[in-house]
């Protein structure tokens, strides 16, 4: 099948979070899959561009010109168009934001933009003779597709994926007319959304089939808890909505072969992995201590993340023989807070704000005991990657996170599947609950072992996966 996957951003050409992750890897399993897969973004200065990028159609769209330009993903055979018009992309760092984190003020116009030129790509109005099968769009950016392919008589199915609820490109109504999005299209049953213009509700309304990044998170968002509103849209469609849980990328992390990291390792020479906690401890400059029970945080700071539960957490935490390392940048208080109390406690928390994929690999092959609170989590990633490396996830039971860490109980040591530590309530107490019981567990070595070797054997591949997504395009062939 021929796939045109619509999204904002992919690794290794540009990454604030997951989805990129998801853009970087899903694409590739697919083609492994036998399938003939396009990747289409933005063309943002950031871009770590490697290979040849050439230009293979120009056009004039609101009186812009718009060039498509052709490269391919890194190391990989995957091509990827990218929507060239310097004006709306050409800005240096994060897609979305300026430097101070704020929205750029034309982000409408940006990714209005982006998804009319993906609708003529997918119409093969760019002389590639190339017509896809399915569109498969990703997150509010391309959320205008799936509605303006629905006006179209011959078209491609459409696939929308949701990685995040909470994201959902809300606008003031009047940019209907400004971004000349065709009026049959604004109705509450379509992109209008308690009078504001929303781009999601493209997707979530139009689009054939909807997807979300795990089997929990597709059943959390019909409830009012998790759904922002959309619950009812979403339980409406319901049958055109699946959970499939994401894969990791195994070429990149990889504890046998990760190049970020001094010493490799896998589950039979776990002795080794001591190694890179020295090497992290060093980096960002804790005492050096292999026996001392380490904490790793790898987030974007905001409070989907449950960051303040761990600062509420982290004054009774310090009472303990414990370290803890957090690598994050997002919301300026908390940056702040966490900042002070790592000045306050140089010994103990080492804070390092900003964006460094080095250190990421470090912490997951060096710390023992990996956070994540979150709030909500379509997926995660980061608790399948810590697994992988054998260090133990300590997760709220929520998204994802429910559906890819077995907590540690009696039951689950004996039938060998305890891979980590999750707790119910989403409050301090009970996240504090949770790494007590985490510190009993690492100071009886046999157990904390098997946990490592039950985490590292589990299969977090793309393979199956991917190939539920082909099951997916499937029931929408024509
Ligand atoms: P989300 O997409 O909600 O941010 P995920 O767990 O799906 O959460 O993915 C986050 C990805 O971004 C992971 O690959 C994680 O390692 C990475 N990441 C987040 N913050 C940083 C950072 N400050 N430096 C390096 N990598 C980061
Ligand atoms: C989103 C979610 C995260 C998910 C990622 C990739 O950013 O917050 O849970 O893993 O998308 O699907």
């Amino acid at each position: 099948k021929k796939i045109l996957f619509v999204t904002s951003e992919a690794h290794p050409l540009i990454k604030t979070g997951g989805l990129a992750d998801v853009s970087g890897s899903l694409p590739k399993a697919l083609a492994e899959l036998a399938q003939d897969v396009r990747i289409i973004m933005p063309n943002y200065q950031a871009l770590k561009l490697t290979g040849d990028v050439h230009n293979i159609f120009s056009l004039r769209v609101d009186n812009r010109q718009i060039n498509i330009l052709a490269t391919q993903l890194p190391d990989s055979t995957i091509p990827v168009w990218l929507v060239d018009c310097p004006e709306f992309y050409n800005y240096p760092g994060n897609p979305y934001t300026d430097e101070n984190g704020n929205p750029w003020p034309n982000n409408a116009e940006r990714f209005a933009l982006f998804c009319r030129i993906a609708v003529i790509c997918a119409l093969d109005k760019i002389g590639q003779n190339w017509w896809p099968d399915i569109v498969h769009c990703n997150d509010w950016q391309s959320g205008l597709v799936p509605a303006l392919l629905s006006l179209e008589k011959h078209r491609p199915a459409t696939v929308f994926t949701i990685h995040n609820l909470a994201y959902q490109g809300l606008f003031s109504a009047s940019r209907m007319v400004t971004l000349n999005i065709p009026g049959q299209l604004w109705n509450p049953e379509g992109l209008e959304f308690h009078n504001m213009l929303s781009f999601i509700k493209g997707g979530l309304a139009f689009a054939d089939c909807i997807t979300t990044v795990s089997p929990t998170y597709a059943q959390e968002i019909q409830t009012a808890a998790f759904g922002y509103g959309l619950e009812g849209l979403l339980r409406y469609r319901k049958e055109a909505l699946v959970g499939i849980i994401n894969g990791i990328d195994t070429q990149q992390w990889n504890a046998e072969t990760d190049g970020y990291i001094p010493q490799r390792y896998n589950a039979d020479t776990l002795q080794d992995k001591v190694h890179n906690k020295t090497a992290l401890q060093q980096r960002v400059g804790l005492p050096i201590n292999g026996q001392v029970p380490l904490f790793g945080l790898i987030s974007r700071l905001v409070e989907q993340k449950g960051i303040d539960m761990v600062l509420d957490c982290l004054p009774e935490m310090l009472t303990m023989p414990m370290q803890f390392v957090l690598l994050g940048s997002g919301d300026k208080t908390f940056e702040q807070r966490l900042q002070a109390l790592a000045a306050a406690n140089p010994d103990k928390i080492a804070v390092t704000l900003g964006y460094d994929e080095g250190l990421a690999h470090l912490i997951e092959a060096g710390a023992d005991i990996f956070l994540m609170p979150s709030r909500f989590e379509p997926c995660g990633l980061n608790q399948m990657y810590s697994q992988r490396y054998g260090t133990i996830p300590l997760v709220r039971k929520t998204g994802g996170l429910a559906d890819t860490v077995i907590d540690t109980s009696a039951a689950s040591l004996a039938d060998g599947t305890a891979s980590g530590l999750v707790f119910n309530e989403a409050n301090a107490g009970a996240l504090l609950e949770a790494i007590k019981r985490s510190l009993l567990l690492y100071h009886l070595p046999e157990q904390w072992r098997q946990m490592q070797v039950n985490a590292m054997g589990k299969d977090f591949t793309w393979r199956h996966s991917a190939e539920e997504y082909l099951q997916v395009y499937a029931k929408l062939q024509p």
